[in-house]
This record gives C-alpha cells, structure tokens and sequence, in this order.
C-alpha cells in the first residue's frame, strides 16, 4: 500500500468518511462510558479523561477541516453542519478548559468530575446526530468517490498512529502509505467537494 496513488484511494470504500468518523467516534464513545459513570474509580476516570480530551480534540479540529468546511457550503446540508459547528464551539471550549484543569492532578475532585460527566453527555448527543442525521445526508448528498477522499484529508490531519488503529487492521495497512501526502488539507478540497454533489441533492424534494 505505499505505493497508494490518490486514484486508487478515491477507488478504495475503506476510506469512506462516515465509517472512518465512526470507527474514531467507538473509541469515544468507550471513554464516555466510563465517565458517565457514577460508580466508577476516581483514578481509572482521570486516566481515561486525559486520553479522551486528546483524542476528542484532534478529531474534532480534522473533522472541522476536513468535512465541516466542505458540507456546510452543499445546500441540503448547511443546517445540520451549522448546528454541529455550534456544539464543537461548545465542547471544544470545554476540551481545552479541562485538559488544563486536569494537568498534574492526582485525582479527580468532585467538581470535574462532573465537568467530565457533562461533557461526555455532550458529545454523545453530537456523535448520535453526526451518526444518525448528518453522515445518511453526507451519502445521499455526495459520490462515493469524494466521501473516500474526505476520509482520506480526515486521516491525514487526525494523524492516527499504528496503535490507535490497533482494532482495524484494515486500516492499518493503510497509514503506511498516507505518509507521503503529508498532514495537511490538499488546498483544493474545498473546492472541490462543490463538484462531487449529486443531482438530488440539486433538487431537494
Ligand atoms: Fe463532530
Ligand atoms: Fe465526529
């Protein structure tokens, strides 16, 4: 797979954005589950809250990026992606306050706990919209081959290491070849995007 041109990875359904967003989204959601948990140990949270905050904040400033910026300009879906902007504005504020708050502590105190509590509840109200409302418009509204070439901008900034993909290795296999694009967005894929929406999505019904 290094040998992977762009072609072949606008041809490759493995790089389909909406199951690599939900594939990054299941680790969240695992960390969410334990800090909503009241009976949980105070020490395993703090652990788990530290890996959270940074996964949580570089898939939020990649999917920003990468899918945001793109499908808030396609009609059908400019409301959906408004009101996700909102809430990353929400909880991305929380995200840089916490990681803060959390940095050198030994232990949780009651307060950030629930702070945690709370943002956890808010993300998982974002991911079940992403999921259940924004990503079936995302394919209705655009080819297959642009929603591969979003996922691949996506893995490019979100920067996913070996390990992090350690439960996909069908993936894994194929990071290896994305070194040589680099880390940023491709200048044109904005643009681009415009191109790639389908007719109905032309005339909505
Ligand atoms: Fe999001
Ligand atoms: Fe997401």
């Amino acid at each position: 797979m290094t040998t992977a041109t762009l072609d072949e990875i606008l041809q490759n359904d493995k790089f389909n954005i909406t199951e690599i967003l939900k594939m990054d989204h299941r680790y969240l959601k695992s960390c969410i589950k334990i800090l909503k948990d009241d009976e949980e140990d105070k020490k395993l949270k703090l652990k788990e809250a530290r890996s959270f905050l940074d996964a949580l904040h570089k898939h939020s400033e990649a999917e920003k990026k990468a899918v945001y910026a793109p499908i808030i300009k396609v009609e059908p879906l400019k409301k959906i992606t408004i009101e996700g902007e909102i809430e990353h504005g929400i909880t991305d504020a929380k995200v840089k306050m916490l990681t803060t708050a959390l940095t050198g502590l030994r232990t949780l105190s009651d307060e950030l706990e629930v702070e945690l509590k709370v943002l956890a509840e808010l993300v998982e109200h974002h991911i079940k919209e992403e999921e259940e409302d924004m990503f079936p418009k995302m394919r209705k509204n655009l080819d297959n081959t642009i929603l591969n070439e979003m996922g691949f901008q996506f893995m490019k900034l979100r920067g996913f290491t070996v390990r992090d993909l350690e439960k996909y290795p069908t993936l894994q296999k194929e990071i290896s070849g994305l070194r040589k694009f680099g880390t940023r967005l491709s200048g044109n894929f904005i643009a681009k995007v415009q191109k790639h929406v389908t007719k109905s999505a032309h005339h909505p019904r």
